[in-house]
């Protein structure tokens, strides 16, 4: 199989206008879709700022620049970007059906050698994968926020997808300058997550417990573990809510108690103390400079 030149992502909101930022900035072709004209507005907007950033500050030259932005394009028209591509990176909305029938869309309108990535962070490729022609060459390629960023990028492999898919993959990865984490075996959550979110179900069992305070735990974890920041503290910025719902849908999902959200975190969320976003969560951001 050829390399892979020409890329198609698909959305263009939070992670996919950095996912093709950071596909053009390798070198590569890149088209981006999105159903919102807006969408892909903002993020020709902010992909320019972003990378006016990094000529101010020496990352990259003026000439790497423009060179990047001109091998990219947006629009709303999937046939028209999907053509000629050697992969798809779909970024779309976190919604299964809107998944599927992208991926079946896709499946229609790429190369027949394509393969045909999701960057989805809760659905594992089989979910997705017979909804096309191709579940040997479904993978799942899930980067971490800020993707421009964040070096890790996972590789999941559903039970169809195929060694020569998963080794292009990993192979695109490295070009991107990223590292390639392969998850052998599907699993929700993949491995990073996993590990993130027992962390955090651990501190909350030990602050339920009344094992420790919330700084305690969060001190710990930082100064013990070398963690940037504490559970509580990580809660705070991404988001109470985020978790909360993640939990609720697994729970809805398997029914067992162990998957539904903790007390506390469901007490939080019913007083709308969801982290710094609404001034308050496991710490008050009322007086910043408190914590
Ligand atoms: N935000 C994160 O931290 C993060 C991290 C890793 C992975 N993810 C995954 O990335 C995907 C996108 O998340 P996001 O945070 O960028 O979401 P977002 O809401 O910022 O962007 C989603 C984009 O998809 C577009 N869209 C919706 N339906 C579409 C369709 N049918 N065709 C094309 N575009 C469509 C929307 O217009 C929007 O621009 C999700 O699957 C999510 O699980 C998110």
């Amino acid at each position: 199989m050829a390399d892979i030149t020409k890329v198609l992502v698909v959305g263009s909101g939070a992670m996919g206008a950095q996912i093709a930022m950071v596909c053009s900035l390798a070198g590569l072709e890149v088209a981006v879709q999105d159903v919102a004209e807006a969408s892909l507005e903002r993020a020709r907007e902010e992909l320019t700022q972003r990378m006016q950033r990094s000529v101010d500050k020496g990352r990259i030259t003026a000439e790497e620049r423009d060179a990047s932005f001109t091998r990219m394009r947006f629009g709303t028209d999937l046939a028209e970007a999907a053509k000629g591509v050697d992969i798809a990176i779909e970024a779309a909305v976190e919604k299964i059906d809107v998944k599927r029938s992208l991926f079946a869309d896709l499946d229609r309108l790429t190369p027949e050698h394509a393969i045909l990535a999701t960057n989805s962070s809760s659905f594992v490729p089989s979910k997705i994968a017979d909804a096309t022609t191709r579940p040997d060459r479904v993978v799942g390629m899930h980067f971490f926020n800020p993707a421009l960023v964040m070096k890790c990028v996972e590789v999941v492999r559903g039970p169809q997808t195929s060694d020569e898919t998963a080794a292009m993959t990993v192979a695109l990865v490295e070009r991107l300058g990223k590292t390639a984490v392969v998850v052998d075996k599907e699993i929700p959550g993949f491995i990073a997550n996993r590990l993130l979110n027992a962390v955090r179900d651990e501190a909350i069992r030990l602050l339920e417990g009344g094992y420790a305070s919330v700084e305690s735990i969060d001190t710990a974890a930082r100064t013990a573990l070398g963690y940037p920041m504490g559970p509580f503290e990580l809660m705070d910025l991404t988001g109470i809510d985020i978790g909360y719902h993640t939990k609720q849908a697994r729970f809805e999902e398997t029914g067992h108690p162990a998957d539904a959200p903790s007390r506390s975190v469901v007490d939080k969320v019913e007083r709308g103390e969801l982290g710094r976003k609404t001034g308050k969560g496991w710490y008050d951001y009322t007086n910043e400079g408190n914590h």
